[in-house]
């Protein structure tokens, strides 16, 4: 019997006995997890379809000033508080989507983010009780470990974290691929390849949602800078899309069915992402089969009927008026409701796995300690030796005092800004986590430097009272503080803890975040007065026989030169979580062997940068476009393919021990559906350590235009003691030799001879091998969709 079957007759019987009580009615009104969805989408009226597809708006501020005008975020005014909701369940978490109580779908609770569940840690201005969260290393560093199993045992401990605060789905991870380096969020992202940040947001998207929890890979797609970006047009070649910016999301949606998919700010060939059919349902849905539900940014895309179209399933963070939009379009025929039921659809099949659906008893109290410990291992697991003149490191046993130089080394950097910022109990600085590894750190220049925040903090504040008093009253705002200078070191502290302390650190601090990219001149070039300031101490250490260490704490790619000279050894810590100090003391001390490698390169300079003519686009005081005139030639692809040298390459990374690879062998040097290589590593030097093998492959170029070279597989030892050697095993498919033929939308893998080498960075290439493919393979026929608009000169080799 039809659903409005079965209400006419039980309308009837009510109508008889003259009562509906509550019990009665749930009978006969279908109930989600009861019911089937399809009849409960039947039982929907379209009011709470739209409702449903709208997030239900931004929680309620504190409350502001009387008369002070709304704050504008994302380029649109927030909502009015929490539309059919009384409460807020997870103070601070980013959105929730709407409850329809009638039919038993309950709200879910949607936190930020990449790094660690992003809620408020005080409730109530009751600080008795505290919901901090783990801060986890950054997506960078992350990769940076090239290894899946530690980024999985961080999702798993994250994925707790997620569910026991009451949150139904993390909006992470953010896979966007490292284009230019001055990328503001870039810390939040893996990789500048996709191999590298696809198997990577795999795994700790698996390790999140093994707890029963959901993710949102981000930011789909082309969201590449943050200049601009609730509006720019990225201009991408369908091949440069195919091969990068969209195979990181295939990569991670198939090895881990994500539950949900966000899509971007910006324009994709001059479209929305929110609002492109071609991008969130035929390649999303119909080429890789995702099965989740796909939501928007924050306020992104402008069109909410061409939004449900495109299978753009929920509108986040919502607004009163974009239901009413789409229940007048329905009701005026310009949106077909089966589109809103079709997205309905994808919506509650995810509820219906929820812990808000399960009720799950959430605790409040995920076992922060042991979430810590998983945090200091993963990040010392990511953490690159990018030099280590005379052994300089690790730190030698008879050196007690140390000297910590940076502001850094003070207020070191778990991670960055924006909404990949975590609300943690703590940041374990540099000069902490060395005093906890028994180091003497230098007392009179922690004081300076804690003087010197003081006294900056003070001036700040001062400044900013000032200028509240020449404002009018309902303006009032918060003071934040600024950023704070280099601290200035007098010739005389130089000299004095030079006397003192047996080895000198100098932490290189960087920050940046969502909303802006960051600054050649300043954020990523070192100014010159830190330049000289690091000369200085360098010269007066050296002068003594003492070293002089630098520790990167940076969410992305810096500038090297001149200053890197005066260290003796660089360790890029990248940034590294709240256990920061502790974890870069792990590696400077030698408790932790180094075995982290680049998934991004460090170009000699900015200049170099494929993309750096590009970036962010034009007009240069507001971009409204962005070409992609690099194409393929992203990161590694262009410098090799280019021949030019990078500072330290893809794929780079020290140890405080020596490998020896070798016996690369393959199963046959003619492909016959599969190649299988294996090659040995043996750990040949005095230290414990581990070694990642990185297999490039050359592809024959005789039909179209290919990187001189493209990481296929990658493995990561186990603890190898001296002398102890593995054997790495790695199996290659024809679809991942295949390129992306533009003429026939094809990817096809040519006949021709392949050269496969095993190496420890894209230039230092081990041993080679051959294989030949006598016919060629047409691997995957796809649609012809997302073209540019435009023609793309396009980087071609040899031009
Ligand atoms: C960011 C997203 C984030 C969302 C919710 C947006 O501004 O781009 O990455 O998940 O806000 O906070």
């Amino acid at each position: 019997m039809s659903f409005f079957k079965r209400y006419a007759v039980v309308l009837f019987a009510v109508l008889i006995t003259g009562a509906l009580d509550v019990e009665a009615q749930s009978a006969i009104v279908p109930q989600l997890g009861k019911s089937t969805v399809k009849e409960v989408i039947a039982a929907m009226t379209l009011e709470e379809k739209a409702t449903l597809l709208v997030g239900t708006g931004r929680a309620p501020r504190p409350k502001p000033a009387p008369g002070a005008k709304p704050g504008v975020s994302n380029g649109f005014v927030p909502a009015p508080p929490m539309i059919g909701q009384t409460e807020v369940k997870v103070p601070g978490a980013a959105g929730n989507t709407a409850a329809i109580p009638r039919l038993g779908i309950p709200s879910m609770v949607l936190s930020d983010g990449p790094a660690g569940v992003r809620i408020s840690p005080i409730r109530n201005r009751d600080s008795s009780v505290t919901y901090y969260a783990t801060a986890f290393p950054v997506g960078t560093l992350l990769a940076s470990t090239w290894d899946p199993a530690v980024v999985n045992a961080v999702g798993k401990a994250f994925g707790n974290e997620v569910k026991e605060y009451g949150v139904d789905i993390l909006l992470a991870p953010g896979v966007n691929i490292h284009r230019n380096p001055l990328n503001g969020r870039n810390f939040e992202y893996y990789s500048e390849d996709p191999l590298v940040a696809g198997t990577m947001a795999g795994a700790i998207i698996n390790g999140i949602q093994s707890n029963g929890v959901g993710t949102s890979i981000k930011h789909f797609i082309a969201n590449n800078q943050e200049t601009s970006r609730n509006f720019v047009n990225s201009i991408v070649s369908e091949r440069a899309l195919r091969e990068l910016y969209l195979k990181v999301f295939r990569i991670a949606i198939a090895s881990s069915n994500p539950w949900t998919v966000m899509s971007s700010y910006n324009k994709l060939n001059g479209t929305y992402t929110a609002q492109r059919y071609d991008l969130l349902t035929t390649v999303l849905r119909n080429e890789w089969n995702f099965k989740g539900f796909v939501m928007t940014d924050w306020g992104g895309g402008y069109d909410w009927i061409a939004e449900m179209n495109a299978g753009n399933d929920l509108i986040m963070p919502g607004r009163p008026d974009q239901i009413e939009t789409l229940v007048n379009a329905v009701k005026h025929d310009s949106l077909n409701v089966k589109v809103l039921d079709q997205n309905v659809e994808h919506m509650l099949n995810i509820i219906l796995k929820s812990p808000a659906f399960s009720k799950y008893p959430y605790s409040n109290k995920p076992d922060l300690k042991a979430h810590a410990e998983v945090s200091r291992k993963a990040a010392t697991e990511g953490m690159i030796l990018l030099k280590n003149q005379d052994s300089a490191l690790p730190i030698s046993k008879s050196v007690k005092t140390v000297a910590a130089f940076g502001n850094a080394s003070y207020n070191t950097i778990a991670g960055g800004t924006g909404s990949g910022d975590v609300n943690k109990a703590y940041t374990i600085s540099v000069y902490q986590g060395l005093a906890n590894a028994g180091y003497v750190p230098n007392e009179s220049l922690k004081n300076s430097y804690t003087k010197f925040f003081q006294d900056t903090r003070a001036h700040q504040m001062q400044q900013f009272q000032q200028q509240q008093q020449t404002q009018q009253p309902n303006s009032q705002r918060r003071f934040f503080g600024g950023l704070v200078p280099e601290m200035a070191v007098s010739d005389s502290l130089i000299n004095e803890t030079a006397k003192k302390a047996d080895l000198a650190i100098i932490t290189i601090g960087r920050n940046a975040g969502e909303g802006s990219d960051r600054k050649l001149e300043t954020n990523y070039n070192l100014t010159s007065e830190e330049k000289q300031q690091f000369k200085k101490i360098a010269d007066v250490f050296h002068a003594k026989g003492k070293k002089v260490i630098a520790v990167l704490n940076i969410g992305g790619v810096i500038d090297m030169n001149e200053w890197q000279d005066y260290a003796n050894a660089i360790l890029l810590s990248w940034q590294p979580g709240q256990e920061a100090g502790n974890a870069i003391a792990d590696v400077l001390s030698g408790k932790v062997n180094p075995s982290g490698k680049l998934a991004t390169t460090f170009p000699v300079k900015y200049a170099d940068v494929p993309s750096a003519k590009n970036f962010p686009g034009t007009p240069v005081d507001k971009p409204e476009q962005v070409i992609y005139q690099e194409g393929i030639y992203v990161g590694y692809r262009y410098y090799d393919s280019f021949n030019v040298k990078p500072m330290y390459e893809f794929g780079y990374g020290l140890s405080y021990t020596n490998f020896a690879i070798s016996n690369l062998k393959i199963n046959s040097p003619l492909f016959n559906g599969m190649i299988t290589a294996t090659v040995n590593i043996k750990n040949t030097g005095k230290i414990a350590g581990k070694e990642v093998v990185q297999i490039y492959v050359s592809a024959p170029t005789k039909t179209i235009e290919k990187p001189m070279q493209e990481l296929k597989t990658f493995g990561k030892t186990r603890l190898l003691q001296p002398g102890e050697s593995q054997t790495l095993t790695f199996t290659l498919h024809a679809a991942d030799l295949a390129s992306y033929h533009t003429d026939s939308s094809e990817w096809i893998t040519d006949a021709g001879k392949y050269v496969l080498k095993a190496g420890v960075s894209s230039r230092d290439i081990k041993q080679t091998t051959s294989f030949s493919i006598p016919k060629t393979i047409r691997v995957e026929k796809v649609h012809k969709v997302l073209q540019p608009e435009v023609r793309i000169e396009e980087f071609k080799v040899g031009k």
